[in-house]
Protein backbone atom coordinates (compact mmCIF):
# COMPACT_ATOMS: atom_id res chain seq x y z
CA UNK A 1 0.00 0.00 0.00
CA UNK A 2 2.02 2.78 -1.08
CA UNK A 3 0.33 5.68 1.01
CA UNK A 4 1.48 3.43 4.10
CA UNK A 5 5.04 3.30 2.94
CA UNK A 6 7.49 5.80 4.43
CA UNK A 7 8.47 8.31 1.47
CA UNK A 8 12.44 7.62 0.15
CA UNK A 9 13.54 10.83 1.72
CA UNK A 10 12.07 10.41 5.18
CA UNK A 11 13.59 6.67 5.18
CA UNK A 12 16.99 8.08 4.01
CA UNK A 13 16.48 10.40 7.09
CA UNK A 14 15.52 8.15 9.36
CA UNK A 15 18.40 5.51 8.99
CA UNK A 16 20.94 8.12 8.79
CA UNK A 17 19.73 10.31 11.58
CA UNK A 18 21.82 9.92 14.74
CA UNK A 19 18.80 11.14 16.70
CA UNK A 20 16.60 7.98 15.17
CA UNK A 21 17.45 5.74 18.29
CA UNK A 22 15.20 8.08 20.14
CA UNK A 23 12.08 6.88 18.55
CA UNK A 24 10.09 5.08 21.64
CA UNK A 25 12.24 2.08 22.46
CA UNK A 26 11.20 -2.24 22.44
CA UNK A 27 7.51 -3.07 24.32
CA UNK A 28 6.05 -6.09 24.28
CA UNK A 29 3.32 -4.64 22.94
CA UNK A 30 5.26 -3.54 19.93
CA UNK A 31 6.43 -7.43 19.82
CA UNK A 32 3.09 -8.61 19.46
CA UNK A 33 1.96 -6.15 16.96
CA UNK A 34 4.79 -8.31 15.02
CA UNK A 35 2.42 -11.52 15.80
CA UNK A 36 5.02 -12.83 18.48
CA UNK A 37 6.97 -14.92 17.45
CA UNK A 38 5.23 -17.05 15.02
CA UNK A 39 5.06 -13.72 13.28
CA UNK A 40 8.57 -12.93 13.17
CA UNK A 41 8.99 -16.26 11.69
CA UNK A 42 6.84 -15.70 8.96
CA UNK A 43 8.39 -12.01 8.61
CA UNK A 44 11.77 -13.53 8.15
CA UNK A 45 10.52 -16.14 5.19
CA UNK A 46 8.73 -13.68 3.34
CA UNK A 47 12.08 -11.31 3.69
CA UNK A 48 14.11 -13.27 2.59
CA UNK A 49 12.38 -14.84 -0.18
CA UNK A 50 11.78 -10.98 -0.91
CA UNK A 51 15.76 -10.73 -1.24
CA UNK A 52 16.41 -13.45 -3.27
CA UNK A 53 14.54 -11.60 -5.46
CA UNK A 54 15.90 -8.58 -5.78
CA UNK A 55 19.42 -8.48 -7.89
CA UNK A 56 21.26 -6.16 -5.93
CA UNK A 57 20.81 -8.54 -2.71
CA UNK A 58 20.49 -11.79 -4.50
CA UNK A 59 23.89 -12.36 -4.68
CA UNK A 60 24.99 -11.59 -0.95
CA UNK A 61 22.61 -14.08 -0.07
CA UNK A 62 22.69 -17.02 -2.29
CA UNK A 63 25.34 -19.07 -1.27
CA UNK A 64 24.94 -17.95 2.31
CA UNK A 65 23.18 -19.87 5.21
CA UNK A 66 19.90 -18.51 4.41
CA UNK A 67 18.04 -20.74 7.54
CA UNK A 68 20.65 -19.38 9.74
CA UNK A 69 20.01 -16.01 9.00
CA UNK A 70 16.33 -16.03 8.95
CA UNK A 71 16.37 -17.46 12.39
CA UNK A 72 18.97 -14.88 14.15
CA UNK A 73 17.21 -12.25 12.14
CA UNK A 74 14.26 -13.59 13.94
CA UNK A 75 15.82 -13.62 17.26
CA UNK A 76 17.38 -9.79 16.94
CA UNK A 77 14.24 -8.34 15.71
CA UNK A 78 12.29 -10.72 18.48
CA UNK A 79 15.22 -8.80 20.98
CA UNK A 80 15.11 -5.21 19.74
CA UNK A 81 10.91 -4.56 19.54
CA UNK A 82 11.01 -6.01 23.12
CA UNK A 83 9.93 -9.81 23.19
CA UNK A 84 11.20 -12.24 25.39
CA UNK A 85 14.64 -13.24 23.23
CA UNK A 86 18.41 -12.91 23.48
CA UNK A 87 20.38 -11.93 20.20
CA UNK A 88 23.46 -14.66 20.37
CA UNK A 89 24.55 -14.12 16.91
CA UNK A 90 27.10 -12.18 15.41
CA UNK A 91 27.98 -9.39 16.28
CA UNK A 92 27.10 -6.73 13.34
CA UNK A 93 30.20 -5.29 12.40
CA UNK A 94 31.77 -8.95 12.56
CA UNK A 95 28.77 -10.23 10.35
CA UNK A 96 29.09 -7.87 7.43
CA UNK A 97 32.69 -6.72 7.24
CA UNK A 98 34.09 -9.13 4.54
CA UNK A 99 30.97 -7.98 2.21
CA UNK A 100 32.26 -4.82 1.05
CA UNK A 101 28.04 -3.80 1.96
CA UNK A 102 27.52 0.03 0.07
CA UNK A 103 24.65 2.06 0.61
CA UNK A 104 22.48 0.79 -2.51
CA UNK A 105 22.45 -2.65 -0.94
CA UNK A 106 21.64 -1.45 2.52
CA UNK A 107 19.00 0.68 1.04
CA UNK A 108 18.06 -2.42 -1.10
CA UNK A 109 17.59 -4.32 1.85
CA UNK A 110 15.57 -1.76 4.18
CA UNK A 111 13.32 -1.43 1.25
CA UNK A 112 12.24 -4.95 1.05
CA UNK A 113 12.19 -5.19 4.93
CA UNK A 114 9.56 -2.25 4.47
CA UNK A 115 7.60 -4.25 1.54
CA UNK A 116 7.30 -7.22 3.67
CA UNK A 117 6.41 -5.67 6.62
CA UNK A 118 3.70 -4.01 4.86
CA UNK A 119 2.25 -7.22 2.98
CA UNK A 120 2.23 -8.45 6.61
CA UNK A 121 0.11 -5.50 7.79
CA UNK A 122 2.33 -4.32 10.47
CA UNK A 123 1.24 -1.18 11.11
CA UNK A 124 3.07 2.18 9.88
CA UNK A 125 3.90 3.22 13.53
CA UNK A 126 4.90 0.14 13.83
CA UNK A 127 7.21 -0.46 11.22
CA UNK A 128 8.79 3.20 11.37
CA UNK A 129 9.89 2.26 15.57
CA UNK A 130 11.98 -1.11 14.45
CA UNK A 131 13.02 1.09 11.50
CA UNK A 132 14.75 3.64 13.59
CA UNK A 133 16.33 0.56 16.42
CA UNK A 134 17.64 -0.62 12.85
CA UNK A 135 19.40 2.61 12.01
CA UNK A 136 22.20 2.62 14.50
CA UNK A 137 23.46 -0.78 12.85
CA UNK A 138 24.00 0.97 9.81
CA UNK A 139 27.53 2.82 10.32
CA UNK A 140 28.79 -1.13 11.14
CA UNK A 141 27.38 -2.27 8.28
CA UNK A 142 27.95 0.33 5.59
CA UNK A 143 31.52 0.64 4.20
CA UNK A 144 32.16 2.42 1.80
CA UNK A 145 35.06 1.30 -0.24
CA UNK A 146 38.35 4.07 -0.57
CA UNK A 147 38.82 5.67 -3.57
CA UNK A 148 40.82 3.39 -6.36
CA UNK A 149 44.93 4.24 -6.16
CA UNK A 150 45.76 5.55 -9.54
CA UNK A 151 48.62 6.60 -10.65
CA UNK A 152 47.70 10.60 -12.09
CA UNK A 153 48.59 10.46 -16.12
CA UNK A 154 52.34 10.89 -16.79
CA UNK A 155 52.72 14.16 -19.11
CA UNK A 156 55.86 15.09 -20.51
CA UNK A 157 55.55 18.48 -22.25
CA UNK A 158 57.36 18.98 -25.51
CA UNK A 159 59.79 21.72 -25.05
CA UNK A 160 60.75 19.49 -21.38
CA UNK A 161 63.52 17.14 -23.90
CA UNK A 162 66.46 19.16 -24.31
CA UNK A 163 69.06 17.87 -27.00
CA UNK A 164 72.62 18.99 -26.00
CA UNK A 165 74.64 21.64 -28.71
CA UNK A 166 76.84 19.70 -30.92
CA UNK A 167 74.45 16.55 -30.85
CA UNK A 168 74.62 15.47 -34.72
CA UNK A 169 70.89 16.54 -36.36
CA UNK A 170 70.31 12.66 -37.68
CA UNK A 171 71.18 11.39 -33.66
CA UNK A 172 68.67 14.07 -32.43
CA UNK A 173 65.98 11.21 -32.91
CA UNK A 174 65.92 7.97 -31.41
CA UNK A 175 67.57 5.10 -33.36
CA UNK A 176 65.26 2.92 -34.67
CA UNK A 177 65.61 -0.57 -33.19
CA UNK A 178 66.59 -3.79 -35.43
C1 LIG B 1 19.92 -3.19 9.42
C2 LIG B 1 20.39 -4.01 8.49
C3 LIG B 1 20.84 -5.43 8.75
C4 LIG B 1 20.62 -6.24 9.83
C5 LIG B 1 19.83 -5.94 11.09
C6 LIG B 1 21.27 -7.49 9.56
C7 LIG B 1 21.26 -8.58 10.41
C8 LIG B 1 21.96 -9.75 10.18
C9 LIG B 1 22.02 -10.87 11.10
C10 LIG B 1 21.31 -10.94 12.43
C11 LIG B 1 22.80 -11.81 10.55
C12 LIG B 1 23.14 -13.20 11.13
C13 LIG B 1 24.44 -13.12 11.92
C14 LIG B 1 24.87 -14.52 12.37
O1 LIG B 1 24.88 -15.44 11.55
O2 LIG B 1 25.18 -14.68 13.58
C15 LIG B 1 23.24 -11.30 9.26
C16 LIG B 1 24.06 -11.97 8.38
C17 LIG B 1 24.28 -11.59 7.09
N1 LIG B 1 23.87 -10.44 6.50
FE1 LIG B 1 22.91 -8.92 7.42
N2 LIG B 1 21.87 -7.43 8.33
C18 LIG B 1 21.63 -6.19 7.80
C19 LIG B 1 22.05 -5.72 6.57
C20 LIG B 1 22.61 -6.50 5.60
C21 LIG B 1 22.88 -6.08 4.24
C22 LIG B 1 22.57 -4.67 3.68
C23 LIG B 1 23.41 -7.15 3.59
C24 LIG B 1 23.84 -7.27 2.15
C25 LIG B 1 23.19 -6.72 1.16
C26 LIG B 1 23.51 -8.23 4.54
C27 LIG B 1 24.03 -9.46 4.27
C28 LIG B 1 24.25 -10.44 5.20
C29 LIG B 1 24.95 -11.69 4.92
C30 LIG B 1 25.54 -12.13 3.57
C31 LIG B 1 24.99 -12.42 6.12
C32 LIG B 1 25.64 -13.80 6.36
C33 LIG B 1 26.97 -13.56 7.05
C34 LIG B 1 27.82 -14.84 7.11
O3 LIG B 1 27.34 -15.87 7.57
O4 LIG B 1 28.97 -14.77 6.65
N3 LIG B 1 23.01 -7.81 5.73
N4 LIG B 1 22.70 -10.06 9.07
Amino acid sequence: MAARRLPALLLVLTLTNPLAGCAPGPSPDLYQTFGGQPGLVALMDDYMDAMMRNPDLHPYFANANRTRIKAELASQFCALLGGPCAYTGMDMAMAHARYGIGDREFNALVQELQNVMDKRSIPFAAQNRLLAMLAPYRKDIVHVAPPPRTRPPLTIPPDAVVVPEGVPAERKTAPSRP
